[in-house]
């Protein structure tokens, strides 16, 4: 059994608070949608697909919390969730696809009633969609890998940063269901450690024989001939194929690049943004506190100046391919992605 990583359960939100682990596996409850747009923003739940699915529970929540009588009091009361809901975080663009869709089936509703049962339902049919795109990627994807594999990881792209299952990690588990023998490499991913507090600890629970590295390990370990392949998730990828990941994964690209090794994304079509070019883009900044200590312990001077940004841009050339659910892209993405699309 993987982890369920978010959850609609008796009119309320339970997820894993992910800040705790790999210490504890605690589970937390919402009944109010602000404290889901905390969640969001604290990285109790995080990864690009768990937060789309979150602001949809957190709408389906506002829709509860709503003492409107009427359609239009009711609708006013949900746009004012999702402005809150999609403030959180700023790069991940699965939060204003999932935020759009279940506005939308709202706005559809004729009266009071309708509109909460349909949040509802939608919100919960997110979820499980979300479970079976992760299946369907995972299998287009297994078929890029070769028995006794070694392939790198970066960040969480697993069952924790979606519903279950995984995208990056989705893949890793398919390639392994296929009946092939793969080990795991998993880069630690400074400043949160989503690598060795995360990846690690989700493939150890599954399983999964994995290996953690530090960071400034990723050259060392290519260049002795010990990663096959490397596949990270996206948080944003663009017509031209340039993709939004988690800092870091820039570099590691650059250097898969230089040991011709194969260097994958897998991702939903909900990952996807059609419309933006890649200076349009917010990377979000985070809190100079990240880099400045782990966890409680200081590692740097007092009044220290700071660069955090949560995430960095892997220009389309240093792509082998794009998994998703409806196939694989491979250069040149302009063309690629639209047939993607086409299909859907
Ligand atoms: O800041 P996070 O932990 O929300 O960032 C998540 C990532 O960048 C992951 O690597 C991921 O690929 C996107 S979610 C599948």
């Amino acid at each position: 059994m993987t982890l369920r990583t978010v959850e609609w359960k008796n009119d309320s939100v339970v997820m894993i608070d992910q800040t705790k682990l790999p210490n504890k596996l605690v589970f937390v409850k919402y009944t109010d949608y602000n404290d889901v747009a905390d969640a969001i923003r604290t990285l109790v739940v995080r990864g690009a697909p768990a937060i789309g699915v979150s602001g949809a529970f957190g709408i389906a929540l506002a829709a509860l919390q709503s003492s409107s009588k009427t359609i239009e009091g009711l609708l006013s009361d949900l746009e004012k969730a999702k402005k809150i809901l999609f403030e959180t975080r700023p790069t991940a663009v699965n939060l204003s696809w999932a935020l759009e869709k279940i506005m939308k089936i709202a706005k559809q509703c004729k009266t009071v009633s309708e509109v909460k049962d349909a949040v509802i339902a939608k919100a919960k049919q997110m979820a499980e969609e979300d479970i079976k795109t992760n299946k369907e990627m995972g299998k287009n994807g297994a078929e890029l890998f070769q028995d006794n594999d070694t392939i790198m990881t970066h960040c969480n792209a697993g069952a924790l940063a979606t519903v279950a299952y995984g995208t990056a990690l989705g893949v890793i588990r398919a390639t392994k269901e296929s009946g092939k023998n793969i080990k795991v490499i998993a880069t630690e991913t400074r400043p949160i450690q989503q690598g060795s507090r995360l990846t690690a600890f989700e493939l150890k629970h599954d399983g999964i024989d994995v290996t953690l590295i530090p960071d400034t390990a990723v050259g060392y370990t290519m260049a002795n001939g010990l990663v096959n392949g490397v596949i990270v998730g996206a948080d944003r990828i663009l017509q031209t194929g340039h993709v939004f990941n988690k800092i870091g994964t820039y570099q590691i690209a650059t250097m898969a690049k230089q040991h011709n090794i194969p260097f994958y994304v897998a991702a939903p079509l909900s990952t996807f943004d059609l419309e933006s070019r890649p200076e349009n883009v917010i990377i979000e900044q985070r809190n100079a506190s990240e880099v400045t200590g782990i966890g409680d312990k200081k590692t740097a001077p007092d009044g220290i100046d700071v660069i955090n940004p949560a995430f960095d841009i892997t220009p389309p050339e240093l792509i082998s391919g794009i998994i998703t659910e409806n196939g694989v892209a491979k250069p040149p993405y302009e063309d690629s992605i639209k047939t993607l699309f086409e299909a859907n």
